[in-house]
């Protein structure tokens, strides 16, 4: 859908009667009902005191989020996408409505600190943490391993919170309730079984005493410290005078009227939940704002006359409340049942909690573009909105009229529906890129009277088909006293729908083509639905709902060694209790220091080679706070921030030297005394550019297009060692797949405080060195100048993206920190961070293979392209050659590896690059081989399988067979597809392959504290949620010192205790660190044997006293490179075998079961590591179904939002999702016997798009026999490439 960016206000026309007033208390003549001006809102926090907010040192643009972390220093809440969309930020509001207390969860980003007045508001803090007691909700998360780096954790637990105190809840609705938020380390599995643990069907529940805790101040009334913020409510109107602006709040619609018509030339705004500037920003301030969320007119509702009578501002949360409950009372408003769950699709439920009917409409009304669920189903229902003006006349009219109606000094007042009798046919549909909180690519409702099978009348209501499009009028009048169940007329029908729709095509919306088709088909599953059982076609019966899904489940299977432990003991992240109790500090989260500034990108908006003539920065100074701006010429060293060392020999410019080398890459920096600031003020900077010298190439096929080989080069190739001849088939084709952004929860950041000789850096970086290099190079400054620590607990994700990513923010911010000699926090707000930052490699693959009848490959030839952007330092080409070869037998391939230059941001290493990539390649082209000959997958890839070279693969695959019941699973599957036309299964199994590389150095410093004995270790890794430190260091350290968990800390990274430390990714860091740990803890334990010898069996603390007191150093470090004895690579095997199905009619998907057996040696901490083979895989969903990023013709990213980005949600993840460790797994060159786990398990979920092939196959068959089953591999299998492919037409569409 567009997104435009509005000015969201409208005018009166006669002046106010407080304008002209010289400031001052209610200093306008007041010539209407009173208004109370007051110069302080009240609000307490959790437990704490009633507080009050200055008036003046806030405006209604201040969110509670900026609030809460800015003013009040509470950072336990966190931010992110400021949008509603990934519920960092919720927070728990209570508010006494009518004497009833209410608790429900708010998007802090999205409240204006106005509306909280009178709120009692709990934060994370304020529920629990170490100085007072955990909550239980935060303990549970933790135990339950429910966390990795942290990000989402106070958010879930929020949520969570808010949830629990509002009432009981069961499984499935607990597990309904988490759409608005996102983490994208753990895969949900593990948070909502903590959760459902709460949930009043659970199996396992929390002790009682706990429960009892929860909800020991859930009582229903007002109790004494709610009472005194009552007091502080007014039922009376009142004001906020503010600088620029006004924020009113009425309680009476006629106080409101009355204000509108007393506004004179003021612009106005009404706020309700203030929800939809999460979809369009706000960009002019309005001089007033008036706060409708307590008018009482417009916030209750009533059943009179056999209709429903909805305040305007009713939420969407009691809308969904109200209609099921009228519901049950009244037949005649049976369908509202529906309604409610159609809602329940709507945002998520903190933006449901405030956002309301009024809200969504008027979004509609001003931007007609827009997908309005409300909308559409009101304009189905014949709903018809009462519109009253500000002299107090009210119409009433439809809701498609209402889209013409002048809404200046207007307001919703009420909406009304009517009852509906059982000779009513009704059904909705919103089909959505993912399960859940995303808007829809096409909605649609269906209202059908009939009269036996005629029809009397017809409601056929499309959302998202062009901005003007609403009724498929044409089709309905057609319809009318018509046989509804006749296959002659329902052709007819689709024929006219085909022809009157005409969606259009604005990206990054789908294809209106895509569009076209599911709007006929969802007509078709409403005929269905509605039609008479003994006229539908048994096998049709599959058409008539959409997928149900219940609630998800899953098996974690590993072994531990009680004689090692905590070695190998399922242990909780040292990290975890932190990070749910919010005291988990980010960079974002370090208090700012006298004089902090902030610093935000200023980019290019303009096409690739396109040169800059001229910078006008002269706007962006005029405003208030802006201190600096930096470019290419203050640089005083290299404009490089990956300076040429190691691996890295292409220069990447800090700030565009002069040809713009992609859209928004960044030109400069604008710095000021408060991020918004500087982000408002970035765009204010006014660049002129030349007209570029050529139209950007973005895709290797764009690339190959136009013949641009000096934008191809030749990494290597595999030779084959012999070709056979057994050729039966030849298989062409291709494998596309696009780029995937890391979506790490806490976006691209970096303060930096000047020291007196340099700078203190605090990067939120995988790799400090490199930080250290590129800021040294970029400011001329020595390296021993810089001295960089990442934060602890954890970095806030990563993915990759954070290993030589970050580098470009934090040489950014240490220039501006360094010429300016103040303190530079720089956080790149999420579109910034999504336009400027390169993502996964897309990778393209052209093949040629001949075959013999069973699918043995005689010959393989293939060209693999990694689409590098602009960049080049970050070499794929081994990852991509180890893993495409996979366990197969290779010596009959050939293929060659290509790095291409394309017109955009320099791509990057993310989680499995190349290998990722490259293993969904190969198993795609072994499914292409299987379908062409019409062997069974399984048996094309057995066939090819060199098991001399890998017999752990074929033990595992056999493992397979049994542990997942495939050979049953495959027959029942092909009895329900030959059942069942309209929705299919398919599974797919892929064997994996995975090669570490050794290639890196650590340091571990160690030291033991002669006072308590207890341990600190440091160390040149970076935490960021995949348990470094629980796993590898406090685990192996007891284990080593033989001491209780509880003695061992790990303490932030700092490269005065790790110089020269690589990377953390590839994997490979926890082992390597662990290695390294082992040999400080080796030398330490050598240094302490000459004492213990000399005690008699001394306690570890007595132990360490004594060597301290003989001067035995209680300090060492160890070192890890490629060099030590004993390292080397070895090779990681899994095997993943997942069943989906498919809705052939929408192109829905539902992950039914995911079995995964996974290599991890002898685990030395089971929970860790299945916390990563979960998280791995749910990101690898993402990547194969949801994850696509869209650009413009120009090259400008436009899916640079929760918005339009799709990660997936907690309803996307596998229903029922099995790990499997293998037990006694030695892995014989291992450090401690265990295998490296990050990235291999990611790889493995190339089975999904296979297994929705596989489910394909049947449905295309039955469509086309005469097109093959196959479908190639271009993009992520979304409902939109999966429906386009079903070959669907209306023709197959009857009863
Ligand atoms: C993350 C996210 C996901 C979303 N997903 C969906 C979705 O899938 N489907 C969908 O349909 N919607 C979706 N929405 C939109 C959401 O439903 C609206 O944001 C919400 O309903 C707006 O209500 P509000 O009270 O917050 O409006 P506000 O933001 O307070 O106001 C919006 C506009 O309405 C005006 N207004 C408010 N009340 C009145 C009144 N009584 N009379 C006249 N004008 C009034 C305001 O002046 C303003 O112009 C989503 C929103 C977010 C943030
Ligand atoms: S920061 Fe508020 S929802 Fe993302
Ligand atoms: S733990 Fe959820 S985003 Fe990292």
């Amino acid at each position: 859908m567009r997104i435009k960016i509005s000015i969201a206000k409208r005018s009166a026309a006669a002046p106010a009667p407080w304008d002209g007033a010289a400031g001052g208390v209610d200093g306008g003549k007041r010539t209407f009902t009173p208004w109370n001006f007051i110069s302080e809102l009240f609000y307490r926090i959790s437990r704490g005191k009633v507080k009050a907010v200055k008036a003046e040192d806030v405006n209604p643009e201040t969110t509670l989020n900026t609030y809460l972390r800015d003013k009040v220093h509470l950072t336990g809440t966190k931010r992110m996408c400021l949008e509603g969309g990934c519920g960092s930020c919720v927070v728990a509001v209570e508010d006494v409505v009518n004497g009833q207390k209410l608790i429900f969860a708010v998007n802090s980003c999205l409240v204006s600190i106005f509306s909280c007045h009178g709120w009692k508001i709990h934060t994370i803090e304020g529920i629990g943490g170490p100085t007072t007691q955990y909550h239980p909700i935060q303990k549970l998360l933790a135990e339950n391993n429910g966390t990795q780096c942290g990000f989402c954790s106070s958010g879930m637990v929020m949520n969570m919170f808010a949830l629990h105190e509002s009432g009981p809840v069961t499984k499935k609705q607990l597990e309904n309730s988490f759409s608005g938020n996102l983490c994208r380390c753990t895969g949900y599995r593990p948070i909502l079984s903590a959760f459902k643990k709460l949930a009043s069907d659970a199996e396992e529940k929390v002790p009682s005493n706990d429960i009892e805790d929860i909800v020991s101040c859930h009582n229903g009334n007002c109790v004494e410290p709610c009472k005194e913020i009552c007091e502080k409510k007014n039922k009376a109107g009142f004001f906020y005078k503010l600088r620029d602006t006004k924020w009113m709040k009425v309680y009476q619609l006629k106080d409101l009227l009355e204000l509108l018509r007393n506004l004179g030339t003021n612009t106005y705004l009404l706020v309700a939940g203030n929800t939809a500037r999460g979809i369009y920003r706000r960009t002019e301030i309005p001089n007033t704002y008036i706060d409708v969320t307590s008018v009482t007119e417009l916030t209750s509702y009533s059943v009179e006359k056999e209709t429903l009578i909805l305040g305007g501002n009713v939420t969407l949360n009691k809308a969904i409340d109200i209609f099921r409950r009228t519901s049950e009372k009244n037949p005649g408003f049976a369908y509202m049942s529906q309604m409610a769950e159609h809602i329940d699709l709507v945002a998520n439920v903190p933006v449901r909690n405030i956002g309301t009917l009024a809200g969504n409409l008027m979004t509609k009304h001003d931007h007609n573009e827009f997908p309005s669920d409300i909308f559409l189903l009101l304009e189905t229902f014949e709903a018809q909105l009462v519109i009253v003006d500000s002299a107090e006349r009210e119409i009433s009219i439809s809701p498609k009229d209402f889209l013409k109606t002048d809404m200046n000094k207007r307001v919703i007042k009420s909406i009304i529906l009517k009852q509906y009798d059982s000779t009513y046919k009704f059904v909705s549909y919103k089909i959505m890129p993912r399960a859940q909180n995303t808007p829809a690519v096409l909605n649609a409702g269906f209202l059908f009277k009939l009269n036996g099978n005629a029809v009397e009348s017809a409601r056929i209501v499309y959302g998202a088909i062009n901005p003007n499009f609403i009724h498929a009028s044409n089709t309905e009048n057609f319809l009318k006293s018509h046989n509804l169940f006749d296959n002659v007329v329902l052709k007819q029908a689709y024929q006219i729908l085909e022809s009157e729709l005409d969606p259009d095509y604005v990206l990054p919306d789908s294809r209106p083509e895509f569009r076209k088709l599911l709007a006929i088909s969802l007509f078709y599953k409403f005929i269905l639905s509605v039609a008479p059982d003994d006229l539908v076609s048994p096998r049709n019966k599959s058409g008539r709902c959409l997928l149900k899904r219940p609630v998800s489940k899953g098996v974690q299977e590993f072994g531990t060694n009680k004689k090692k432990y905590p070695l190998s003991e399922p242990v909780i992240k040292l990290e975890a209790l932190v990070q749910t109790s919010g005291q988990a500090q980010y960079i974002a989260d370090i208090p700012d220091l006298p004089n902090q500034l902030f610093a935000a990108f200023v980019t290019a908006k303009a096409p690739a080679s396109s040169r800059i003539l001229k910078v006008d920065t002269s706007n962006a100074f005029r405003v208030s706070g802006v201190v600096a701006y930096f470019s290419k010429d203050d640089i005083p060293g290299e404009n490089n921030f990956m300076p040429k060392f190691n691996i890295f020999t292409v220069q990447e410019e800090i700030f565009c030297s002069g040809v713009v080398q992609y859209y928004h890459q960044p030109i400069g920096i604008i710095v000021a005394d408060n991020h918004d600031v500087a982000v408002a003020a970035a765009e204010l900077v006014e660049v002129s550019y030349s007209t570029p010298t050529h139209k950007p190439l973005l895709t290797t096929r764009d690339v190959l297009r136009a013949g641009a080989t000096d934008r191809i080069h030749h990494e290597t190739t595999v030779l084959p060692v012999r070709r056979d001849n057994d050729i039966k088939h030849v298989i062409k084709g291709n494998f596309n797949i696009d780029m995937q952004y890391h979506f790490h929860m806490e976006v691209q950041c970096c303060n930096v405080v000047p020291t007196e000789d340099g700078l203190d850096m605090h990067p939120s970086t995988q790799w400090m060195d490199l930080c250290q290099i590129a800021a040294s190079s970029a400011l001329a400054i020595p390296m021993n100048r810089c001295i960089l620590r990442s934060t602890c607990p954890a970095t806030g994700g990563g993915f990759g993206a954070k290993i030589s990513r970050n580098t470009l923010v934090s040489t950014a911010a240490a220039l501006a920190a360094y010429k300016l000699r103040k303190p530079v926090k720089m956080w790149m707000p999420l579109e910034a961070n999504m336009n400027v930052i390169g993502k996964r490699y897309p990778f393209y693959v052209e093949y040629d293979v001949g075959v013999n009848e069973n699918g043995v490959i005689q010959y393989l030839e293939a060209d693999l392209y990694s689409n590098y952007g602009v960049g080049g330092n970050e070499n794929i080409t081994s990852l991509t050659t180890d893993v495409f070869q996979n366990c197969y037998d290779i010596d009959t391939w050939t293929f060659s590896i290509y790095r291409v230059k394309t017109d955009m941001h320099a791509n990057t290493w993310a989680r499995a690059p190349g290998s990722m990539e490259s293993l969904g390649a190969i198993e795609s082209i072994m499914e292409h081989i299987a379908y062409s000959i019409g062997v069974d997958a399984s048996d094309v890839k057995m066939a090819n399988i060199n098991g001399t070279k890998h017999p752990k693969i074929l033990e595992f695959w056999k493992e397979m067979q049994t542990k997942a019941d495939i050979k049953a699973r495959k027959q029942s599957i092909e009895l329900y597809n030959k059942a069942n036309r309209w929705k299919k299964r398919g599974i797919s199994l892929v064997p994996m392959a995975w090669t570490l590389e050794v290639t890196a150095n650590y340091t571990v410093w160690v030291s033991i504290f002669h006072g308590d004995g207890t341990v600190l270790v440091s160390h040149g890794g970076i935490e960021m949620g995949q348990g470094i430190n629980t796993k590898k260091v406090a685990q192996v350290c007891a284990y080593k010192f033989g001491i209780p968990l509880e003695k061992v800390a790990v303490g932030p990274s700092y490269n005065v205790i790790s110089p020269n430390s690589s990377t953390t990714g590839g994997s490979l860091t926890s082992e390597a660190v662990c290695y390294a740990l082992i040999k400080a803890c080796d030398t330490l334990l050598k240094r302490l044997e000459p004492i213990r010898k000399k005690m008699k069996n001394p306690t570890w603390k007595d132990l360490i006293e004594q060597c301290f007191n003989s001067n035995v150093q209680l300090g060492a470090s160890g070192f890890y490179s490629e060099d030590e004895p004993g390292i080397q690579e070895y090779l990681i095997y899994g095997v993943c075998a997942t069943e989906v199905k498919v809705d052939i009619l929408t192109g829905q998907l539902q992950i039914l079961r995911v079995d995964i057996i996974e290599d991890v040696g002898n685990s030395m901490s089971p929970l860790i590591d299945i916390g990563q083979v979960e998280g791995a895989f749910v990101m690898g969903i993402g990547y194969y179904t949801t994850e696509e990023i869209i650009f413009s013709d120009e090259g400008e990213i436009l899916t640079n939002r929760t918005w339009n980005y799709k990660v997936p949600g907690a309803k996307d993840i596998p229903i029922d999702f099995r790990i499997s460790f293998p037990q006694n797994n030695p892995n014989p060159v291992g450090v401690l016997k265990s295998k490296a786990i990050a990235e291999p398990p990611i790889c493995l979920s190339c089975a999904i798009p296979l297994a929705i092939r596989n489910a394909l196959a049947s449905a295309r068959t039955e469509s086309d026999p005469s097109k093959p089953k196959w479908y190639p591999f271009d993009g992520p299998s979304t409902v939109e490439n999966t429906l386009l492919n079903t070959l669907n037409n209306y023709n197959q569409y009857v009863l």
